[in-house]
Formats: structure tokens, C-alpha cells, sequence
């Protein structure tokens, strides 16, 4: 018998795609210009991103993209590191405070750092165009204005996004304010963050990125390994109490439907951009790649001993029937297709403590937008988005570094509502595929849609990323304030962005 692991190597699931994350082809000493500027910070970090071997499996280590942090001004709480995970360190900071990131790029390629959600200037938001090369320093100083919630950094170096983040580039960016802290909700090591990523590792434990490149890039890189925090076989023991599970969808494209095995409700307290206004209870929860959700999660019900699971369930994939797809069962995603149900991660039930806690009944203020307020109430700005000839198009047009077109220009402290399609189907793609759309810069309310896992979807809060799939679209409202500047939107199926489907929006 061969495991699958090794299938994938005898398959020849791409020898040649393996990815090569090692050294350094020269290492350049450019020191940052020194910066010179009244910003004083209130935290001070160094993230460096280089290539390391962490133990994923036994045997030899895998070879991944890490981001490594130091604390230079702080609390040594500002940075929580995840031990022998591939992911970064998570970031924790509160509201108002003003924070100066020094990124370091030790990568053998260009790159430069996303904070995904916040809100800050354009030049601090990690355009593609700000990529810095092997060996220099980009040092971004930002106050953080969003509420509370689970954010995220990953690089966003144009063509190379997927490359980058699915090697282990990514983590969390957690924010705290006042609000939040007067709930009381289950904090410390009740405060649960899970990045739940899919890879694909062959026989010598590498990452293998694209084993059938153009296809790949198509439906977007999906694993047969589901990676929690960095790990294959996650486990979480827990005591018969209220966590707080913090949950980022980290894969370059896989989608999840979430639900507990034993069919309990999920109880959703916060979605991209922060806590809800109440929590609401789902049946299961549909997750698009950067979509957050924070759940509450109390075993005071179970026995101790019990063991419970965090599963993905099957739904339609919408992108089957691939013209492109040559033979089957011979890589990772066909082995584990978008829409195959699995089980993310298991809970042991193994302590025995009394809770304290009790579910907030009201969780946040947030004052909801209508159509009817924005700027466009009847002329949406509508943008489409849709591949074509392996390109990903928003309005039939491809990324370009420095374009706006007409379309895309915005007036500061407007508030407009943005129709975005899914427009595979209706362009006749022979194999549509889903689109999650992120915009940068805002959070923003999503006020309709049309779906179909639209049951699984959680509208009620602030987003930043939207699930569009195939034939769905979706109204959105933000008011664009602050800063002016060109900020990337764009389908987060981290190969489709790669292709394409990206664009910028000018605020003047
Ligand atoms: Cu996580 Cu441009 O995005
Ligand atoms: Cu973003
Ligand atoms: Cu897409």
C-alpha cells in the first residue's frame, strides 16, 4: 500500500513544482533611509520574512517562507509567536495606538507587507507597487483606527501573492478597543486564533505549489493537507467552558462550510471587521479565502472525555465539469475538490472548570447603512468580475500597476453602494469559479445579495471580503474617509489576483 503522500510523488504531482523556498541567490545590505518623521510610536515591531525549516512532519523539516517578529517598542504581549507554526507571530495592538512596522525582506524575491482590513494611508497599505527587494526595509507607521477584530498581513507582491503566502507568509493582526473589553469575553487561553489553510506536501515533506500549473491557477491552488495554525494534525484540548475562537480562512482558495459534528449550532459573535451587534446562530457557516468569523464556543455542556470536531461540509462545488482538468485523482485538488467535506480540526473534551462567563446578549453598536444613504442610491457602481483567456478581468480589464479608469475614481468622505457579479456563468466560462471580493481600505456593510449557500453567509457585520459564487452578486455600502490614495479591490482566490481579477480605486 502507498499512503497518499507518497501517490502524490510516484504521480509526479509536479517533481518540478516542488517549491523552491531555499536561500538566498544573493544577499544585498541596502539599509532603509532612515526615516525622519513626528510620528512617534506607541509600538514599535520588526517583522522579517525569510526562508526556514520548520517540523511539520516526521522526518525531514519542510522548507516554508516564515515571518519572524521582534518587539523594539512595546509590551512583549504586542507580538504572540506560534511555536514550530509556519505562520508569523500574531499582532496585537488596541485602537488608537500608533504602531511602526519595520519589514525586513530576506526572501529570495520581492515582496512587501498587506495589513488585510485595517484602515490605513495608501502608502502604508502594501500596494504591489511598494515592493521592496532581497535585503531592504520598508518601514510603515499607521495609527490603527478600526475596531476591534481579527485582521490579517500577508505579502501582496503582484503575480507572486499566491506564491508567497501559500510557502507560509501570513498571520494574524488582532485589535482590541474599549467596546470590546468591557464584554468580558473569554480572553487568554480561552482566546482561541485558527488559521485554517490547505497544502499540498510531497514525499520529502515540501511544499508543492501548482502541481498542474494553468489548471491550478484556474480554480485557484487547493491542498489535500487541511493545516491549522501551521499544523496538519491540530488538536485543541479544552476545559468545559466559554472560548472565544477566532477563525481566519488562510487558504489561497479553498472554501469552508463550517460546522460542529454533532450538528450544535455555531454561535457567531464577529465577522471580518469586528464583533456583531448580537450573536447569531448558523447551522453552518460558509468561509471564503480572507473571510474571518469569531465563534462562541462553550463545552460547558459536554462530559469531559468527549471528543468533538470542527468539520468542513460537502456543497456544491459550482466548478465542476472542468474542460480543463486531464485525468482525475492524480494531484491534490482532485483529491479534496472545493465543496469535498472533511474535519478541520478535533476537540477533546479534557477538564473539568466551572464557567464564569455568560454570552453577551449584546455584543456591539453598529449603525447599519441603506442604500438609501449613499451617494449612488440609484446608479450602483457596478463592477464585473469574470476570466477570460486565463486572465482575470474586473469589467473585461486586467490589473495594471498604476490604472484607475473613469469607473474607478471616488470622491473622499463619499458613501456609495457598489453592485459586485460573479460573471463567469453569464460569460459563458466553461468552468465558473467562485470569487471572493476584497476590497482594500474600507470595511464595508453588505446590504443585498443573491446566493446560493446564502444561509451559510454572516451579512450581519462588518466585511471586508465578500464570497461571490458563480451567478451571485452582492450590494455593498462604505463611506470612503480619511485617506485619499489608490487602493487595490480584487478576488481574493490568491492565483485569480495573481492572473488579473485586481484593480485600483482612486480616493480624491
Ligand atoms: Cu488580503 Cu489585497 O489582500
Ligand atoms: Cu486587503
Ligand atoms: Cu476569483
Amino acid at each position: 500500500m502507498i499512503n497518499r503522500r507518497q501517490f502524490l510523488y510516484l504521480a509526479g504531482a509536479g517533481a518540478a513544482s516542488v517549491l523552491n523556498l531555499h536561500g538566498l541567490p544573493f544577499a544585498k545590505t541596502t539599509l532603509a533611509a532612515s526615516k525622519k518623521s513626528d510620528f512617534s510610536p506607541d509600538v514599535e515591531l520588526s517583522l522579517r520574512a525569510k526562508p526556514a525549516e520548520v517540523d511539520i512532519f516526521p522526518g525531514q523539516p519542510t522548507t516554508v517562507w516564515r515571518y519572524s517578529g521582534q518587539v523594539i517598542k512595546g509590551d512583549p504581549s504586542n507580538l504572540m509567536h506560534l511555536d514550530q507554526s509556519f505562520l508569523g507571530p500574531i499582532i496585537r495592538v488596541r485602537q488608537r495606538q500608533k504602531v511602526r512596522i519595520h519589514f525586513k525582506n530576506d526572501l529570495p524575491a520581492r515582496s512587501i507587507i498587506h495589513w488585510h482590513g485595517l484602515h490605513v494611508p495608501a502608502s502604508m497599505d502594501g500596494h504591489p507597487k511598494d515592493v521592496i527587494p532581497t535585503g531592504e526595509t520598508f518601514t510603515y507607521e499607521f495609527e490603527i483606527l478600526n475596531r476591534a477584530g481579527t485582521y490579517w498581513y500577508h505579502p501582496h507582491p503582484h503575480g507572486r501573492t499566491g506564491h508567497q503566502v501559500y510557502g507560509g507568509l501570513a498571520g494574524l493582526f488582532l485589535v482590541t478597543d474599549a467596546e470590546e473589553e468591557k464584554l468580558n469575553l473569554p480572553n487568554e487561553g480561552l482566546d482561541i486564533p485558527l488559521v485554517i489553510q490547505d497544502r499540498v506536501f510531497n514525499h520529502d515533506n515540501q511544499l508543492v505549489y501548482l502541481p498542474r500549473g494553468m489548471h491550478d491557477s484556474m480554480t485557484g491552488m487547493l491542498g489535500d493537507t487541511i493545516c491549522v495554525n501551521g499544523s496538519p494534525e491540530f488538536k485543541l484540548s479544552v476545559s468545559t467552558r466559554a472560548y472565544r475562537l477566532r477563525i481566519l480562512n488562510g487558504s489561497n482558495s479553498r472554501i469552508y462550510k463550517l460546522a460542529w459534528s454533532d450538528g450544535t449550532p455555531l454561535t457567531v459573535i464577529a465577522t471580518d471587521g469586528g464583533l456583531l451587534e448580537k450573536p447569531i446562530e448558523k447551522k453552518y457557516v460558509v468561509l471564503g479565502p480572507a473571510e474571518r468569523i469569531e465563534l462562541w464556543a462553550d463545552f460547558s455542556q459536554y462530559a469531559v472525555g468527549t471528543s468533538l470536531e470542527l468539520v468542513s461540509k460537502y456543497f456544491e462545488p459550482a466548478m465542476q465539469g472542468s474542460a480543463l482538468g486531464p485525468r482525475r485523482g492524480m494531484t491534490g485538488s482532485d483529491m479534496l475538490p472545493n465543496g469535498a467535506p472533511f474535519s478541520v480540526l478535533k476537540i477533546n473534551v479534557a477538564t473539568k472548570e466551572t464557567e464564569t462567563r455568560s454570552l453577551p446578549r449584546k455584543l456591539s453598536e453598529i449603525e447599519r447603512y441603506q442604500r438609501a444613504d449613499t451617494d449612488n442610491a440609484d446608479n450602483p457602481r457596478q463592477f464585473s468580475f469574470f476570466m477570460r483567456h486565463m486572465h482575470g478581468l474586473i469589467n473585461g480589464r486586467t490589473f495594471r500597476m498604476q490604472e484607475v479608469g473613469a469607473d474607478e475614481r471616488i470622491r473622499l468622505n463619499s458613501t456609495e453602494v457598489w453592485e459586485l457579479a460573479n460573471d463567469d456563468r453569464r460569460m459563458g466560462m466553461m468552468m465558473p469559479m467562485p470569487h471572493p471580493v476584497h476590497l482594500h481600505g474600507k470595511q464595508f456593510q453588505v446590504v443585498e445579495r443573491s446566493g446560493a449557500l446564502h444561509s451559510g453567509y454572516v451579512d450581519e457585520g462588518w466585511k471586508d471580503t465578500v464570497l461571490l459564487m458563480p451567478g451571485e452578486r452582492a450590494r455593498i455600502v462604505t463611506n470612503f474617509t480619511d485617506y485619499t490614495g489608490m487602493f487595490l479591490y480584487h478576488c481574493h482566490i490568491l492565483e485569480h489576483g495573481d492572473m488579473g481579477m485586481m484593480r485600483n480605486y482612486l480616493i480624491t
